[in-house]
């Protein structure tokens, strides 16, 4: 009954602002037109251009190759490096990724715009993920801040470093949401809500553009994996999507269109397909909804061969197709399938692809190198003298320690932290103890082999010169090369180190124990269908346990792992992620106190890997339970829920949010709801809380979920202090997707919970009329 009376009622229709009213503290977004692509001056230079260039020129803005050469070497005199010097000179590529630093950049600029009939400059695109040279936290470790202005501050020191070095463009922010451990790229983006997701993709955007791309130390931004490639099949890179509209609109595409509201300059397409239709070859999602629906007037580059792979797909049957279908369905440049450069000119020539779909795609490229002034001055970024003078500075290196101490999670304390500075003795043991490369994570730019400062270094910095500090690595995790593409061989059988860790954890008054995951246990290609330790690490804790109760678990992965046995078995656990260049000193700060830990997990921690897909936001079922049958749904042998759910995250200090008040128990569509809870601490030391709101809309057009991020504030207190905070919720927050095909709020009951995370929460309720 109350379900028809729903679909009766007029439904509140919304456009844009979804995720306004709720969003926290964060810098102004870029003043109108300051970051628009689009203006009258610059469109008629691109007609002017478009109507000197031949096909083959206008093909080839549309092509990237990545430079698997030395730009400054002599030229190669035979073979595919000569093709690709020789289609530069020709001015048959627009685009190049990997050619890095002010001077390669220089030369392989040189080679295009010296050359080319029209002096096009090239594109240079690079990884850019989290951080160039100056690394900082994993962007999931980042997430963990739930801190946007820090993650801001992030990007923008990024972007600082790498466009010094020529370049001009980043394929990131990746904001791909994930509820799936095992996907060994859910380190690269902010966890599994789109809420939060939207809130760094937004900021992390603005830290890379900056104010305006035409500014020498902004480079463009490109939201990635357009789309759903983090809803791999069994979190398997690379595996089958198969997903609802439902799930595309609500949970896929948020993060995506507050990156294009924030003026993204570009977006990348993914390998994957879904619902049989491979992302690249998908013009709902790129004509129809992005560059249609929400008028995005930049680029869409495919994923690395992305359109040659559509044939093993089953989709295209030869490159030629792919090519075809890819053009059509809006991705403009094709990185590394060489599909365009080889067919596009035939298939436009054959009338198989209209060469409007050709210019509209070279208007949208030349469009983002206007806007970085690439056409006033080529060489613009490259300049050696500013990339020795801003990169790896002491104030971005202090905001990295900043950043990553954010980011750090405190998952346990039985009262063991923080550790005094003076402790006598304290042993640091483990695999990751000493590890100076790990912290670094994978895709790490230009970060230098063992350059993060390890755990025993930041220990070591932090205690009193009375301190003795021990240090046994205990055994190692990783045997053989550890780099991007070489697989992982974990150690499994070398235990000569053993000895040393118990003598140590006997000898000493406190252990830091740190194990977890090595830099490139995550990343693409690495996902994995067990979430435990690898290697000997479990025997390795369960040695040190034996030899000394009072150890501190320091945790360095980039994903979340199923350590119940962990916490089981330690008084307390520190989730430190990979938290890059300045890792060891900002982990010091939280042990020793000298940073009272805030972060909250950006994603579930399971008790098993079987839970997963393990997210807050699920769906009820129509037997949530519990109830004493077997028959409802639920797993027999663990329960239902995360080990440490999303949004958890302890203090040193005792913090506490009180019921929440409303000031209405009804709104209209047009209505403010403000929700106010007391936050107190009760504790003696100063900390923050986030604050967390989430919503539950009881019933739906389609099925809502049984808690939905809405908003979050951090609030710093000192001891005793109390605070109020206040949310405010309108129509547009509570819009969603609907069965009508529309982002609008249904009308009915609500339910509103906050706390300070998903689980731990108070409620009330209100109506939207
Ligand atoms: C990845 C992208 C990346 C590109 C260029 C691909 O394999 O999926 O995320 O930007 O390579 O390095």
């Amino acid at each position: 009954m109350r379900h028809t009376t729903r679909h009766a009622v007029a439904a509140v229709t919304l456009l844009v602002g979804l995720f306004a009213a709720c969003a926290p503290e964060q810098s102004p977004p870029p003043a109108a037109g300051e970051q628009a692509l689009v203006n009258p001056a610059t469109e008629k230079r691109i007609d002017a251009l478009l109507a000197q260039m031949t096909l083959e020129e206008k093909v080839g803005q549309l092509n990237q190759y990545s430079s698997p050469f030395d730009m400054t070497g002599p030229p190669p005199s035979e073979g595919a490096q000569k093709t690709a010097y020789d289609q530069i000179r020709g001015g048959l590529v627009g685009s190049m990724l990997n050619v890095t630093g002010a001077e390669a950049t220089r030369k392989a600029q040189q080679l295009a715009v010296e050359n080319s009939r029209l002096k096009i400059p090239l594109i240079f695109g690079y990884d850019v993920i989290h951080g160039y040279k100056t690394i900082f936290p994993l962007p999931l470790a980042e997430a963990a801040s739930w801190d946007p202005a820090a993650v801001e501050r992030s990007a923008r020191i990024a972007a600082i470093e790498a466009a010094a070095a020529g370049l001009h463009w980043t394929f990131g922010p990746m904001v791909d949401v994930s509820r799936d451990a095992r996907w060994g790229r859910i380190m690269e983006g902010s966890g599994e809500d789109p809420f939060l997701g939207s809130q760094m993709a937004a900021a992390r955007v603005r830290g890379f553009q900056g104010k305006s791309l035409a500014d020498v130390d902004t480079i463009a931004a490109c939201a990635k994996h357009y789309a759903a490639y983090g809803f791999a099949e069994a979190g398997r890179d690379y595996n089958t999507v198969d997903i609802s509209e439902s799930t595309l609109r609500n949970v896929v595409l948020p993060p995506f269109k507050a990156a294009a509201d924030a003026g993204v300059a570009t977006f990348m397409n993914s390998f994957n397909e879904i619902g049989g239709i491979p992302a690249t070859a998908s013009v709902h999602l790129q004509r129809e909804i992005l560059k249609g629906e929400w008028g995005f007037t930049g680029f869409v580059v495919s994923d690395w061969g992305s359109i040659g792979e559509m044939v093993p797909h089953g989709y295209a049957e030869n490159l030629a197709q792919g090519a075809e279908q890819a053009i059509t369905a809006g991705s403009d440049m094709d990185m590394e399938s060489r599909a365009y450069v080889q067919h596009l000119t035939e298939l436009v020539t054959s009338d198989k692809v209209d060469i409007k779909l050709v210019d509209d795609a070279v208007r949208r490229v030349l469009r983002v190198k206007f806007a970085l002034g690439l056409f006033d001055d080529p060489y613009r970024y490259s300049d050696a003298a500013r990339e020795q003078a801003v990169t790896l500075t002491p104030a971005s290196l202090a905001e990295a320690r900043d950043v990553a101490r954010r980011s750090i999670v405190l998952l346990k304390n039985d009262g063991v932290l923080p550790l005094d500075k003076t402790v006598r003795s304290i042993a640091v043991i483990g695999p990751l103890a000493d590890d100076k490369d790990s912290p670094l994570g994978n895709w790490r730019g230009q970060g230098a082999a063992n350059s993060a400062v390890s755990l025993l270094e930041g220990v070591k910095a932090a205690v009193s010169p009375s301190t003795r500090v021990l240090y046994a690595e205990g055994a190692k995790l990783v045997t053989g090369p550890r780099d991007f593409s070489s697989p992982s061989v974990y150690n499994t059988s070398d235990r000569s180190g053993f000895a040393a860790a118990v003598a140590a954890a006997r000898a000493a008054d406190v252990v830091l124990l740190a194990i977890g995951e090595d830099a490139y246990q995550t990343g693409e290609g690495r996902s994995q269908a067990d979430l435990g330790l690898k290697g000997l690490q479990d025997e390795l804790l369960k040695a040190v346990v034996a030899a000394n109760k009072r150890v501190v678990v320091v945790l360095m992965n980039g994903r979340p792992l199923a350590i119940g046995h962990v916490a089981e078995a330690v008084p307390a656990l520190v989730e430190a992620w990979l938290l890059g260049s300045q890792s060891g000193h900002a982990i010091a700060d939280v042990l020793f106190g000298d940073y009272n830990p805030s972060g909250k997990l950006p994603v579930s921690f399971p008790r098993l890997v079987g839970q997963e897909p393990l997210y807050y936001a699920h769906k009820n079922t129509g037997r949530p339970g519990p109830d004493s049958s077997v028959t409802w749904s639920h797993y027999t042998d663990v329960p239902n829920d995360a080990l440490y759910p999303f949004g958890f995250g302890l203090s040193y200090t005792s913090l506490a949010c009180s019921e929440p008040r409303l000031s209405a128990t009804e709104i209209g569509r047009d209505g403010q709801l403000r929700v106010s809870v007391t936050v107190t601490n009760a504790g003696a030391r100063a900390g923050a809380e986030i604050v967390q709101l989430y919503v539950r809309d009881l019933v739906g057009s389609v099925t809502r979920p049984v808690k939905e991020l809405k908003g979050f504030q951090r609030v710093e207190l000192a001891p005793g202090q109390a605070q109020e905070v206040t949310f405010t919720i309108t129509a547009s927050d509570l819009a969603f997707y609907t069965a009508r095909g529309q982002w609008e709020a249904e009308p009915g009951t609500f339910t509103v919970f906050v706390g300070g995370n998903s689980r731990d929460v108070k409620e009330a309720s209100f109506t939207l009329r």
